[in-house]
């Protein structure tokens, strides 16, 4: 699957170079879509690895890698919420604990809040607790860009960080309320944190069952020679940033950026008219999508501008479109054949 990923930032131009001293992190949700592939970047860097994931949505075929890996490396599979995860935190001494672990699903919080809450705000409060608890460095956190500057005017886009808060979803909401936190536990308790607002992630790993993964959802189905569907008409935007540059920009973040929130997206608006055009394309089928209803609450635009990412992290995305949803592909392929 890895060889048919795009090339990714040229070596030299890698958070902390070719020899970045040894880490101990942590990582909740590690054995997600996005927090796996960061698993795997940390160690093919060289750090030691702890995974902490209760696999609600992640696999551990998603950690097949990381677990032929050998000793610096550690599954705990464990609820962010369950008592005992600040003694492991605590045992284990992370320097850097990447926070991941979510419920991720804006459907989901709208259903149950409650639930969404559970996972979001006081799981999130149960890790800041646990890195006081073991002195941990820093937090370095997966923010939802998508969904917390609300709908902003046209005119606004690509949306900067300055852009007021204003989420529409309990998820918006309970994923903004972590960052909040991270804000006064860095005022209170000297705890670092960087917030990574992320756009939307496509890449290998993941769930083309899930519904906000739609470069996941045509690529199965293109692979399949299956019709995709498009809903509404088709001109909705999203800003798509292709997950080994996000990952990138959790590496860079372990060191930089303290105290920030940071736009992590391209700054590009595709719509998914457009997106089809280059995935078809892509897969070799000259085939239409169909359309369907429109979705009820879908944001119409949405792209975040990377600057202050690129000045304070030093870091840009990367991977075009057209190479990223090619890496997607290939992934399917392999996964069916
Ligand atoms: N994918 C995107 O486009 C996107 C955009 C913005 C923000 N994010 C954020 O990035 C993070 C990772 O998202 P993803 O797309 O990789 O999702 P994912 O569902 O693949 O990963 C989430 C991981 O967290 C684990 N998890 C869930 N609840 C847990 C709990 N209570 N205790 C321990 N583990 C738990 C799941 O099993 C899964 O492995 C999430 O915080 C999400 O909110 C993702």
């Amino acid at each position: 699957m890895t060889a048919a990923r795009p090339s990714g930032p040229p070596a030299q131009e890698r958070a902390g170079g070719a020899k970045a001293p040894k880490t101990r992190c942590l990582v909740t949700g590690g054995a997600g879509f996005i927090g796996s592939t960061l698993v795997d970047r940390l160690l093919a860097e060289g750090h030691e690895v702890d995974v902490v994931d209760d696999l609600s949505s992640g696999t551990l075929a998603n950690l097949a890698e990381a677990r032929s890996s050998g000793g610096a490396f550690r599954f705990h599979n464990l609820d962010i919420r369950a008592p005992d995860f600040a003694q492991v935190v605590v045992r284990r001494k992370p320097q850097i604990i990447f926070h991941m672990a979510a419920q991720a699903s804006v459907k989901v919080s709208v259903d149950r809040p409650l639930f969404d809450a559970e996972v979001n705000v006081f799981g999130s409060l149960q890790v800041l607790e646990a890195a006081r608890a073991a002195r941990v460095r820093k937090v370095v956190y997966a923010a939802s860009g998508g969904t917390l500057y609300g709908e902003p005017d046209g005119a606004d886009l690509p949306v900067a960080e300055h852009h007021p808060h204003g989420p529409l979803s309990p998820y918006g909401v309970s994923k903004k309320a972590a960052i909040d936190y991270m804000v006064t536990y860095r005022a209170l308790h000297g705890l670092e944190f960087t917030a990574l607002a992320l756009a939307n992630v496509y890449g290998p790993r993941q769930d083309p069952h899930g519904e906000a993964g739609v470069v996941a959802i045509f690529a199965e189905r293109l692979v399949k020679g299956e019709t995709c569907t498009i809903f509404g008409d088709g001109e909705h935007t999203r800003d798509y940033v292709y997950v080994d540059d996000v990952v990138d920009a959790f590496a860079r973040a372990a060191k930089r950026g303290g105290g920030l929130v940071l736009n992590i997206g391209t700054g590009v608006e595709t719509s998914t008219n457009h997106l089809y055009r280059v995935m078809a394309a892509a897969a070799g089928t000259r085939a239409q999508a169909k359309h369907g209803p429109e979705r009820a609450g879908d944001v119409r635009r949405s792209a975040l501008d990377p600057d202050r990412a690129s000045i304070h992290l030093g870091w840009k995305p990367w991977t075009k479109l057209a190479d990223g949803v090619n890496g997607v592909l290939a992934a399917f392929r392999a996964q069916l054949s």
